[in-house]
């Protein structure tokens, strides 16, 4: 599983892929199963991606390959050890930069999955479990840690997956001729428009008669008003870090219906600048 030669057996990505990410953990066949399919999967097959997947009780130093021991100063569950965890990883050398998985590591974004997924860049993913990891690993081997979320999962697993395919599907190549990542939420500091197919009536939920148009100026006009109005609604702080809206996007919005006078009562849209309105605070999901 872990250890193969540059470029690996067919089917695990070229010789040189756009993007080569390790990941290391005490399942790595979860890891394995899931990035076979869809969009990681292709991606290896096709070369663009080159995925290693490593057990880290290769570093364990006894028969029964334990990884975790009991934390000092008392209390419940286990922790995962520094000597198998070092081992494994200097047996392994995977590319750096090496993020532990934590949820007290940096908030993983958007951004940062921009940041990752430069082509022809490396990096790998280390998996904790149990209680969590000891602190040595995050200050003496690890690069920096990353959190999907400010929720507590069983372990780093899921969390690897998640960062790895936001990261992949941002390398050009990995989605083929699938939708850009360019116009997708997030991309511009804005949520995406809702999208339909047919049928264009489903049990009387019609299709915004703007998209059966034919019109190709009216529904790219459509679609960013429906980012931003969606965007305004329901992640105002996504306004805001882009500094409101600029005079053109308010107009949009204007012509496409959007209520921003009733809004601005909350202060939803509309930048400091624009308006001299504040913004909100951010909104509970329903
Ligand atoms: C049960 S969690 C440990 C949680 C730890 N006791 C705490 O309160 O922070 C076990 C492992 O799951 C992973 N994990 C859990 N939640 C995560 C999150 N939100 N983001 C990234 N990794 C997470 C980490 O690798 C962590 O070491």
């Amino acid at each position: 599983m872990s250890g193969l030669p540059p470029g690996g057996p067919p089917g695990t990505g070229g010789p040189n892929p756009a993007l080569r990410v390790d990941l290391l953990s005490i399942f790595p066949e979860v890891l394995e199963a899931y990035s076979s399919t869809s969009v990681l999967g292709r991606a290896q097959r096709a070369g663009v991606l080159q995925l290693r997947f490593h057990d880290l009780r290769t570093g364990a130093l006894d028969a029964r390959r334990t990884v975790d021991d009991a934390p000092y100063g008392g209390g419940a569950g286990m922790v995962l050890g520094p000597e198998p965890v070092f081992r494994a990883v200097e047996q392994i050398d995977p590319p750096r930069p090496l993020y532990l998985l934590s949820p007290a590591g940096r908030r993983f974004d958007q951004h940062v999955a921009l940041e990752l997924a430069r082509p022809g860049t490396a990096f790998s993913l280390l998996c904790g479990r149990y209680e969590g990891v000891d602190q040595r690993v995050a200050d003496h081997l690890v690069d920096g840690e990353l959190s999907i979320g400010d929720f507590v999962l069983a372990g780093g697993e899921l969390a690897a997956l998640v960062v790895l395919e936001a990261v992949a599907r941002l390398v050009p190549g990995v989605l083929g001729n699938e939708a850009s990542p360019e116009e997708e939420s997030f991309a511009d500091g804005l949520l995406e428009q809702p999208h339909y197919t047919r049928p264009a009536d489903f049990r009387g939920h019609q299709v915004p008669e703007v998209l059966l148009s034919g019109d190709h100026g009216r529904i790219s006009r459509w679609r960013r008003a429906e980012s931003l109005r969606r965007t305004i609604e329901r992640r105002p702080d996504l306004i805001a870090a882009r500094g409101g809206l600029s005079s053109n996007e308010v107009q949009l919005l204007l012509e496409h219906g959007y209520p921003l006078e009733a809004a601005s009562a909350d202060g939803p849209a509309v930048s400091a600048e624009t308006t001299g309105n504040d913004f909100p605070e951010e909104r509970d999901l329903p």
